[in-house]
């Protein structure tokens, strides 16, 4: 599986996000060890809370399935149609990821377009953080 596949999977993912408050689209694509891929977009609500951002919604699909070691993630995310900026996902997302995710080998793909997009490990963009080990 090459990088650019699943930035192209994150790119087409936020087309299906449902977000008519916020109007900022989110799509995630999440590589499994074994290959296999699962997609996911934010999910808002009226009551705003209930609300769920793109990279869960990939993470407990994969989760659902069976699927407990995973790879990469490309995250892609602006208002409406646009990607113009980095989208970084938010603090409960990374403890999602943290769950699941060797924080020194999990890579983290933040993707503005085909062509510019930043990697980073999970370690890097959540340090000393509290995960299944601690317990
Ligand atoms: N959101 C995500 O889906 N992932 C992120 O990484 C950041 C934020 C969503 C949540 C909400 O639907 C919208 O973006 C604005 O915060």
């Amino acid at each position: 599986m090459d990088q650019k596949t699943l930035i192209k999977k994150a790119l087409k993912a936020k087309e299906n996000s449902y977000s008519p408050y916020s109007k900022f689209k989110v799509g995630a694509a999440l590589l499994a060890k074994d290959g296999s891929i699962y997609c996911g977009a934010n999910i808002e609500n009226a009551a705003y809370g209930p609300s769920n951002c793109a990279e869960r919604t990939a993470f407990f699909t994969a989760v659902f399935e069976g699927q407990r070691d995973f790879e990469a993630i490309a995250i892609a995310g602006g208002y409406n149609d646009e990607t113009s900026d980095y989208c970084y996902p938010c603090g409960v997302c990374r403890q999602v990821m943290r769950e699941f995710c060797n924080p020194d080998t999990f890579k983290l793909i933040i993707v503005k377009n085909e062509n510019e997009y930043k990697e980073y490990l999970l370690k890097e963009l959540f340090p000393h953080s509290f995960g299944p080990d601690d317990l």
